[in-house]
């Protein structure tokens, strides 16, 4: 064999062995566990804490509301997209809060005017000149709007 082919080998060898300790000591110990992910990370997802709980858990409290959006246009958007997240609210509803989106820029993020957003979807109006001045709950009950 010629020389200077044993050397490309040699230098072969090295960088192969050199490319699988680093493989070794750069993959997290329960990687593969499970499949092709860090098994670690199941525990770790888990474990955060939980902050939406659904908009079924409000009828123990809310009954009217529930059933009086059921019956409206806005029946498919969950109650916590405009009230945010409830789940401290449902253990103390007293101390916890939820926000009261009544301002004409949080309707606005769905019903203004966008070319990227199917005007079938969503009724689209022109927020400038739809009655300014007033907030748009004063005409609209925002759980039968
Ligand atoms: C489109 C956004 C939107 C959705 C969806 C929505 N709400 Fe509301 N909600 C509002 C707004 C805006 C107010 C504030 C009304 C006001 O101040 O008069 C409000 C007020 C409330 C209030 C306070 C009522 C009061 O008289 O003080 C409760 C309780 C409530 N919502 C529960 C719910 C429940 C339960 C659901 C799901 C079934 C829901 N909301 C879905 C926008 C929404
Ligand atoms: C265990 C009963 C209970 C459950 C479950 C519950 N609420 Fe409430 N909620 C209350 C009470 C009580 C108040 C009134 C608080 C006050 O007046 O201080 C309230 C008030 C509200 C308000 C007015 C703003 C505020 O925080 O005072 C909104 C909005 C609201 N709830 C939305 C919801 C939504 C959305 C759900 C479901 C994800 C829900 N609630 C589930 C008991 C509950
Ligand atoms: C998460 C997106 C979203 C938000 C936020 C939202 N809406 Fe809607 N709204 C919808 C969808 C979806 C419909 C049902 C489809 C349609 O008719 O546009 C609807 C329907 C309506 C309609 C009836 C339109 C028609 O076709 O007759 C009115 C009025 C309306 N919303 C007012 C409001 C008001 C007022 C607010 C703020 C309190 C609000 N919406 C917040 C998504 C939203
Ligand atoms: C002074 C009362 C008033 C206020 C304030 C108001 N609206 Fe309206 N809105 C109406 C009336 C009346 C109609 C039906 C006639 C029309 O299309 O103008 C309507 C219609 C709509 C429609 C349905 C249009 C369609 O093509 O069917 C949407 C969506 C809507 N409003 C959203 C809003 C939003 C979002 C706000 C706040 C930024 C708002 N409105 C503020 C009275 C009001």
């Amino acid at each position: 064999m010629p020389s200077q082919l044993k050397r490309l080998l040699v230098l072969g060898v090295i960088i192969i062995s050199l490319f699988l300790l680093l493989k070794h000591l750069a993959t997290p110990v329960s990687f593969g566990q499970y499949g092709h992910y860090r098994g670690n990370s199941l525990n770790e997802i888990a474990a955060l804490p939980v902050k939406y709980v659904g908009s079924k858990t409000c009828v123990k409290c809310h009954d009217s509301i529930v059933a009086l959006k059921l019956e409206g246009l806005h029946s498919d958007i969950q109650c916590e997209n405009c009230h945010g997240p409830a789940y401290l609210h449902i253990k103390t509803p007293k101390k916890d809060k939820l926000f009261r989106p009544d301002s004409r820029e949080f309707c606005a993020k769905c019903h203004s005017f966008n070319k990227a957003r199917p005007e079938k979807a969503v009724t689209q109006q022109d927020i400038k000149n739809h009655h300014p001045e007033k907030k748009c709950i004063t005409c609209h009950n925002p759980h039968q709007p």
